[in-house]
């Protein structure tokens, strides 16, 4: 997939249901590529783009849920997906549950796009702070330790017990959504 170079080129919406397909194998490409050799292999292999395209078909609408696309006129190439959390746990009050790009679209500031976008999706909605799951081996730790995450408790819930992951918390959302993006930035596009 080409891809522009500029972050000017992308555009980030919200999901809609035309886009299950694109997700789904995005969804599926990004974990093979990513958790190869970090999780045990049959738990990648078993989830297949049909099963990824049947979950994202009950998950999508969901009240609580809110997902955003990066895109631009000919291809999807990220995705983010939150919840809001009813009850809040340990006070945070919304959860990130997925954020994954193409493999040709990391490094080139759209992550942190995503990572943004939502943020600001989320106080919209009256959320304050965020909570994530990343595993323990997984370099995207990086990532978000960039946006100001630090290491919380393991007093998360959702997606308990599934991985040997770390939880890391955002104590105030508008910390991410103000965070500008470096004029330079600091890694190569992969
Ligand atoms: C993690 C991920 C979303 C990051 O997206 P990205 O577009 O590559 O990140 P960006 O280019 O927006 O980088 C934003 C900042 O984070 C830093 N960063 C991103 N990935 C990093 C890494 N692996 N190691 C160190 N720093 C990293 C960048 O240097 C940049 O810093 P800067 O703004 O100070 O220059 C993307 O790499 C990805 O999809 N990874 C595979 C799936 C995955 O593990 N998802 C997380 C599941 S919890």
């Amino acid at each position: 997939m080409g891809l522009p170079r500029d972050p000017a080129a992308f555009a980030i919406r919200p999901a809609v249901r035309d886009d299950i397909p694109a997700i789904a194998a995005l969804h599926v490409a990004s974990w093979r590529e990513s958790y190869a050799g970090l999780i045990d292999q049959r738990l990648i292999d078993e989830r297949t783009v049909e099963a990824r395209r049947a979950q994202w078909s009950a998950i999508l609408d969901g009240p609580q849920r809110r997902t955003l696309v990066a895109h631009d006129r000919s291809a999807l190439f990220g995705f983010a997906s939150a919840l809001i959390l009813a009850t809040p746990c340990d006070g945070y009050d919304s959860y990130l549950q997925l954020l994954y790009l193409s493999a040709t679209a990391k490094g080139r500031g759209i992550g942190g796009a995503l990572l943004r976008a939502i943020a600001a999706s989320l106080l919209d909605e009256g959320c304050r702070s965020m909570v994530l799951r990343v595993l323990r081996r997984n370099p995207a730790r990086a990532f978000y330790e960039r946006f100001g995450a630090r290491l919380a408790p393991d007093g998360l819930t959702i997606d308990a017990g599934l991985f040997d992951d770390v939880i890391y918390a955002f104590p105030d959302l508008h910390a991410i959504a103000q965070r500008s993006p470096s004029p330079t930035h600091s890694r190569s596009p992969a």
